[in-house]
C-alpha cells in the first residue's frame, strides 16, 4: 500500500502490567546473570501479568486509552483487529471480547496471527479496508501475553519476553496525514526456527505433549537473530524506496523491540541518530505484537513525535513474518 494516504492515526494507547520481573529476579530462577542478559539483549526488566490474566484485559485497556486519546467513543468503532498469538482462547477471537467491552456494537472484529508482526499486518489490513470506503473508525491492537507460553526453566528464551499491548484508532485521512506506505512479507521455510508447537491441531494438549512442554516457545536464537537483521533491513529499505524517501526524512524510527543488538545491527545499515531511534527494550523486553504500538503510544504521549511527524516502523517475527510502515501522524 503506497501513495496518497487513505487512513490516518487518530489516537494511540498502551497497557502494560504493573508487575516488574528484573534480571535479578531471573538470576534466582535459571542459571543466568544480569550481565549476560544486558550484554546480549539490552533488556534490564520486563512487565509480566499475574498468571491467568488474559490478553483481552491488556488489549481492552490499550483500546480504551487509544479511544480517549482520539476523542472517539467505543460505539463509533466499526472494525476491531487484534494482532496476537496469545489470544484469551483459540476461539472466540479476542477482538470480539474487546469489541464487547468497549461497546462497539456495530463493529466487526477478528484476530490476526503474524506473531511480532501482528500490529503492522493489522495496520495494513485496517488501512486497506478504510481505503475501500466501508469503514470509518478502526481499532488496531497489537498485544501478547507471551509469558503464558514461556518455559521458565529455559534460560535461552525466558529472559527475552514480556507482556503488553498497544492500540491505535484509525480514521479516513485528511489527505496529508496517514499511512504513506506498508510492506508485508513472510517465508514459511523457517517456521521451525521460532514456534509454539503444542497449542494447535498438530500437537493437541495431551498429558504427554504438556509433559514435553510442547506448549512453550521453541527458538533457535542465533538463526532467528540473523534472519531478523536481514529481514528488517529489507523491510525498511523497501518501504522507504517505494515512498521515494530515505531515513533522513524520518522524525522517528520504531524498530521491533526484541533485542538491542538486533536494533543496532539493523541501524548499522541506516545510521539513524540516537535521538530519532526509539528504544524501550530495556524496560519491557520483547512484547511481540505489543512492541511497536506500545512504542508508538509512548513516543506520541511523551511528545517525542507530534502531528505531522513522519514515523517509520519495522518488525520481524515468527513465520517468519516481517513488515514495515511509514505514517505521517
Ligand atoms: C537468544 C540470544 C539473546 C542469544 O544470544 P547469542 O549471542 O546468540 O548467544 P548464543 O546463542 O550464541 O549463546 C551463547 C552462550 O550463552 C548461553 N546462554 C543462553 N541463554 C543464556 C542466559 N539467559 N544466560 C546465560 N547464558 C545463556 C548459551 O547456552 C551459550 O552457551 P555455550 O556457548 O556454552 O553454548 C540471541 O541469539 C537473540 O536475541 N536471538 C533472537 C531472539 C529473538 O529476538 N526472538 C524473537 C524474534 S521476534
Amino acid at each position: 500500500m503506497n501513495g496518497k494516504p487513505h487512513a490516518m492515526v487518530l489516537g494511540t494507547g498502551r497497557a502494560v502490567p504493573d508487575k516488574v520481573l528484573t534480571n535479578a529476579d531471573l538470576e534466582k530462577m535459571v542459571k543466568t546473570s544480569d550481565r549476560w542478559i544486558t550484554e546480549r539483549t539490552g533488556i534490564k526488566e520486563r512487565r509480566v501479568v499475574e498468571p491467568g490474566t488474559p490478553l483481552s484485559e491488556l488489549a481492552t485497556e490499550a483500546a480504551l486509552a487509544a479511544l480517549e486519546n482520539a476523542g472517539v467513543a467505543g460505539e463509533e468503532i466499526d472494525l476491531v483487529i487484534v494482532g496476537t498469538v496469545t489470544g484469551d482462547m483459540k476461539f472466540p477471537a479476542t477482538a470480539c471480547l474487546v469489541q464487547e467491552r468497549i461497546g462497539a456494537k456495530s463493529a466487526v472484529g477478528f484476530d490476526l496471527s503474524a506473531a511480532c508482526s501482528g500490529f503492522l499486518y493489522g495496520l495494513q489490513v485496517a488501512g486497506s479496508l478504510i481505503a475501500q470506503g466501508g469503514y470509518r473508525r478502526a481499532l488496531v491492537i497489537g498485544g501478547d501475553v507471551l509469558t503464558s507460553m514461556v518455559d521458565w526453566d529455559d534460560r535461552d528464551t525466558c529472559v527475552l519476553f514480556g507482556d503488553g499491548a498497544g492500540a491505535v484508532v484509525l480514521g479516513p485521512s485528511d489527505g496529508e496525514r496517514g499511512i504513506l506506505g506498508t510492506y508485508l512479507k513472510s517465508d514459511g521455510k523457517y517456521s521451525h526456527l521460532l514456534c509454539n508447537p503444542g497449542c494447535g491441531s498438530l500437537n493437541p494438549p495431551t498429558p504427554e505433549n504438556v509433559r514435553d512442554k510442547l506448549h512453550t516457545i521453541r527458538m533457535e536464537g542465533r538463526e532467528v537473530f540473523r534472519h531478523a537483521v536481514v529481514s528488517m533491513v529489507d523491510a525498511l529499505k523497501t518501504v522507504l524506496d517505494e515512498a521515494g524517501m530515505t531515513v533522513d526524512d524520518l522524525d522517528l524510527l520504531i524498530p521491533h523491540q526484541a533485542n538491542l543488538r538486533i536494533i543496532e545491527a539493523v541501524n548499522k545499515r541506516f545510521r539513524v541518530p540516537a535521538e530519532k531511534l526509539f528504544v524501550n527494550v530495556e524496560q519491557y523486553g520483547n512484547t511481540s505484537a505489543g512492541s511497536i504500538p506500545i512504542a508508538l503510544a509512548e513516543a506520541c504521549q511523551s511528545g517525542r513525535v507530534e502531528k505531522g511527524s513522519l514515523v517509520g516502523m519495522v518488525t520481524f517475527g515468527a513465520g517468519f513474518t516481517w513488515a514495515s510502515a511509514l505514517i505521517r501522524l
